[in-house]
């Protein structure tokens, strides 16, 4: 495969830091093995997440410098709205400081206890803002988006089967929303389709129940829709952008991934009476409504960047990048999710650390090898963000997948910073059996991955 090749030149840069085996070593200890512990100034290549992590264009730049600070009103918010409108066509835009803003202040409003609310796979946030309003996250993707070697090209697709039967189970009047996560990060980064998006939608309208986006990166969804699905080929991404949320009635969005700045996102929705619900608990806990937790210059570096994302070349470059670090790993024999996602690779732990068993973490045990040998830093997708343990028994119930996410930053990093982490983990590849188990010594009541602390075994 060629190297890709970046799109833009740099302006600006910022120094890395290399630093000893030894320490490293000394570090991955202190921090309780947990990468969300190291300093990020100890860290070679951070490939934790793709989220708040873009470099941003000078267009975006210069945008900063028109921020207008007004309380009420300003004008970055109409920029906002008239960028939002544009896309999606949902005429209400409710700016929250990031993804998990929205989705609490969407869920606050909409779900009551022993409600569900079905999703392709939830993403961590999005199942534990479900469950903190004691609701249920279901997640009704189809079963191949389990099975990491099964090349789908729409592995992120609702399972229409199971979507329909969990509504007559619950019924529809327990279901305040469908979720659809495009892509489906969870799952591997994976696009879902547009006719199973329109699909989707039919059952929703059939039993009348309203349809959301978790839209965090719908540009790269939309991308693999020109590649792989027939009849989108000759259509510009924002048509095809403009196709896909036609089909919904609003969305959730981190703008911390596809609206390629540091910091923001929104709500966006068509009903103008819950736009006023969700717009008073957005008082309470962001701000007003035209800033919502940001400054007016965010909401101008958001608006730039949801221009931004929608161009061709970036995501040509964007896409092939990911698949270049895909093809670099899989070349070596390192099991990874096939096909390649779009903001991220996921090495498929279960398969490449056969040695540890599932309840000493072989995922999370990769991550601490990945820091050690190389400084880079990676997240794990698997059995320390998601077990659970059986309510009555307390046994460990375990997620289906295992997987190490290397979640690349959009405009951050060049090809040589990819191959340099490849080899990292080629290396661990040949001397696998050297990685120990974990053990947890602490680990909070949810969202346990971030602040667990871990021990090693032997
Ligand atoms: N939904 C999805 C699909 C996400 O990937 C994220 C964040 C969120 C919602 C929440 O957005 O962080 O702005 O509050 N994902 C990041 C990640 C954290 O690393 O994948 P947020």
């Amino acid at each position: 495969m060629q190297r890709p090749i970046e799109p833009f030149r740099i302006k600006m840069v910022e120094p890395l830091k290399m630093i000893g085996r030894q320490e490293r070593d000394q570090i991955i200890r202190d921090a309780g093995f947990n990468i969300f512990k190291i300093s990020a100034e100890s860290v070679f290549i951070d490939l934790l997440t793709d989220s708040g992590t873009s470099a941003m264009s000078d267009y975006q730049w210069a945008g900063l410098m028109t921020g207008d600070e007004s309380y009420a009103q300003c004008r970055n918010f109409f920029h906002l709205q008239e960028t939002v409108q544009d896309i999606t066509g949902f005429d209400h835009l409710i700016p929250t400081h990031q993804g998990r803003a929205a989705e609490s202040i969407l869920f606050s409003t909409i779900l009551k206890e022993g409600d569900c609310v079905p999703n392709n796979i939830h993403f961590d946030t999005t199942r534990a803002n479900v469950e903190y309003r004691r609701a249920e996250a279901l997640n009704t993707v189809i079963d191949e988006a389990y099975d990491p070697e099964s090349e789908v090209p729409f592995k992120g697709n609702i399972d229409l089967e199971k979507l329909e039967s969990a509504i007559k189970q619950y019924g529809a009047d327990r279901i305040p929303v469908v979720m659809v996560t495009v892509t489906n990060n969870s799952g591997g980064g994976q696009p879902v389709s547009m006719e199973n998006i329109r699909r989707t939608k039919e059952l929703c309208r059939k039993y009348d129940i309203m349809f959301f986006f978790d839209a965090c990166r719908f540009a790269e969804n939309c991308y693999f829709i020109k590649q792989r699905e027939k009849g989108y080929q000759d259509k510009s991404i924002k048509v095809i952008a403009q196709e896909m949320f036609s089909y919904a009635d609003g969305c959730t969005m981190s703008a911390k991934k596809d609206g390629l700045v540091n910091i923001g996102g929104f709500i966006a929705l068509r009903d103008e009476d819950l736009a006023r619900r969700l717009k008073n608990l957005l008082i309470l806990t962001e701000g007003f409504p035209t800033y919502g937790g940001l400054a007016g210059r965010d909401l101008e570096a958001m608006s730039r960047g949801l221009e931004e994302v929608l161009q061709e070349d970036y995501l040509h470059y964007r896409i092939q990048q990911t698949a270049y670090l895909g093809w670099l790993l899989d070349q070596a024999g390192i099991p990874v999710m096939k096909p390649f996602g779009g903001h991220a690779i996921y090495v498929d732990a279960k398969k490449l650390v056969t040695h540890i068993p599932q309840s000493q973490f072989p995922g999370q045990a990769l991550t601490v090898a990945l820091y050690r040998e190389g400084g880079v830093r990676a997240v794990e997708v698997g059995n320390m963000m998601f077990a659970s343990r059986h309510t009555e028994t307390g046994e460990w119930i375990y997620p289906d997948l295992d997987l190490v996410r290397l979640a690349i930053p959009r405009r951050v990093y060049t090809a040589s910073h990819l191959e340099y982490a490849a080899d990292a983990l080629v290396r661990i590849k040949e001397n696998i059996d050297a990685l120990k188990g974990l053990k947890i010594i602490y680990e909070p009541p949810f969202l346990r991955h971030f602040t667990a602390i871990l021990s090693e075994i032997g």
